[in-house]
């Protein structure tokens, strides 16, 4: 029997790779831009970690994660995001001590055990950014700025950004309570998850994508009506620099994200493009979460990027260039200059392959153009008694004679002009 990938889990094949590359490249030139350093923390940690940072009610930590217990009975689980493994390790390693304005980013894959579908994995990349020790609402603004800067940078032009304020300690809890109230009274007439979130987790009920609860959802009390003085300056604010910017953005009260860490600033850029997995990037502002994790009192901002649905959204391109050139040695004899020539053509950067298989004249020229050779070099008999290669330029169908001694440079200016 065949063995095949675990459900929700998929290989990236190499014809995909140049769409990652691009995506890898583009993360770190524009981040390097913006101040950011990359960090690298394990793909698992203790389950604690996620149950205290994203919060035990979540759908995440309670019906997502891969947890299992290691042989001396601690319970360990694969990251389902970066944010509490990142706040983990800037609080065990004093990062913010040492600068107190710490940007990171990091790129690798989470777990999350999601239903499969388009765009949703069980294992699936993340770049993810955080900003550490900045209050102002300039920050909020730069993030989600540099993320739209991101998705362009990558190609994507058709985007749309939801933007949100989901308050903070001073006046959260009082709108929980006033949604708990008004929940208690339409709860019955919506879908089970509902129900138990009305008394559990009431933000979560805004989450709710059941068509038959949305009509409800939507005359529920908003939290942006709800927010303090402190929280409305700057969600103010943020909108004001965002405006400065240039960037148009959606307003929605019902944005409260999937994890319980956020305050204030909550955001999400939306393409139609993906079909039901909608959701390209998402993040915010969790001010509390390195002092709840054990760290000081110091903010944080973030945000983290689906890289399987950014692939998706890319312009389709042209493969990466695996040869420029084509050898093909087709006389006794000619597979040494051909080895030699391959050596030197790569050492000079230039892409080379040859086929020591010794098929046809016609199948290495198949070949050669499955590859997307630009020159083939050919050394049959006539060419070795006559002390030449002959090059053949396949875009143009033409060949030509070149002595022995001028091959390397020949074929190094051809490739490179
Ligand atoms: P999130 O909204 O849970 O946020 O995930 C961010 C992005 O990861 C989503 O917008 C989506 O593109 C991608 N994603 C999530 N789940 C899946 C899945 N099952 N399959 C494929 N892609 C998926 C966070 O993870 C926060 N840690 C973001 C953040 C960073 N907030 C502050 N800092």
């Amino acid at each position: 029997m065949k063995i095949q990938a675990v459900r929700g889990t998929r290989d990236i094949l190499p014809d995909e790779m140049p769409a990652w590359h691009l995506l890898e490249q583009a993360a770190r030139q524009l981040l390097s831009r913006y101040g950011y350093r990359e960090i690298r923390t394990p793909v698992f940690e203790e389950t604690e970690l996620f149950a205290r940072g994203i919060g035990a009610e979540t759908d995440i930590v309670s019906k997502e994660m891969y947890t299992f217990d290691d042989r001396d009975g601690s319970s360990l689980t694969l990251r389902p995001e970066a944010t509490a493994s990142i706040v983990r390790a800037v609080i065990e390693h004093n990062l913010v001590n040492t600068d107190p304005a710490l940007k990171v980013y990091a790129l690798g894959p989470m777990f999350r055990r999601e239903r499969p579908q388009k765009g949703r994995y069980r294992q699936f990349h993340q770049l993810d950014v955080e900003a550490f020790g900045l209050t102002s609402p300039t920050i909020d603004a730069e993030m989600i700025e540099l993320s739209i800067a991101y998705l362009e940078a990558c190609g994507v032009e058709q985007h749309e950004l939801v933007l949100n304020s989901v308050g903070d300690g001073s006046c959260r809890p009082a709108y929980v309570e006033t949604l708990r109230g008004a929940l208690r009274e339409h709860a019955k007439e919506m879908c089970g998850d509902c129900q138990r979130r009305a008394e559990t987790n009431p933000l979560r009920v805004l989450d709710c994508k059941v068509p038959g609860d949305q009509a409800l959802i939507d005359g529920l009390p908003k939290l942006v009506d709800h927010l303090c003085a402190e929280c409305r300056d700057h969600f103010t604010e943020v909108r004001r620099q965002l405006e400065t910017l240039g960037i148009p953005y959606r307003l929605s009260h019902r944005l409260v994200r999937g994890l319980d860490y956020y305050v204030r600033t909550t955001f999400e850029v939306l393409s139609g493009e993906l079909g039901a997995q909608n959701s390209v990037l998402g993040g915010g502002r969790y001010d509390g979460l390195v002092r709840a994790l054990g760290g000081p009192d110091v903010a944080g901002t973030g945000f983290a990027v689906g890289l399987e649905r950014l692939a998706l959204l890319m312009p389709r391109r042209e493969g990466e260039t695996r040869c420029d050139v084509f050898l093909a040695p087709l006389a006794e004899g000619a597979l040494d200059p051909a080895l030699l020539l391959q050596r030197d053509l790569r050492d000079a950067g230039v892409p080379s392959m040859l086929d020591p298989e010794g098929r046809s004249f016609k199948s290495r020229m198949k070949q050669a153009n499955k590859l997307g050779a630009r020159f083939v070099a050919i050394l049959g008999e006539d060419e070795m008694k006559r002390g030449v290669w002959t090059v053949r330029d396949m875009a143009r169908s033409e060949q030509e004679d070149v002595p022995e001694g001028r091959i390397l440079d020949h074929l190094k200016e051809k490739t490179n002009g």
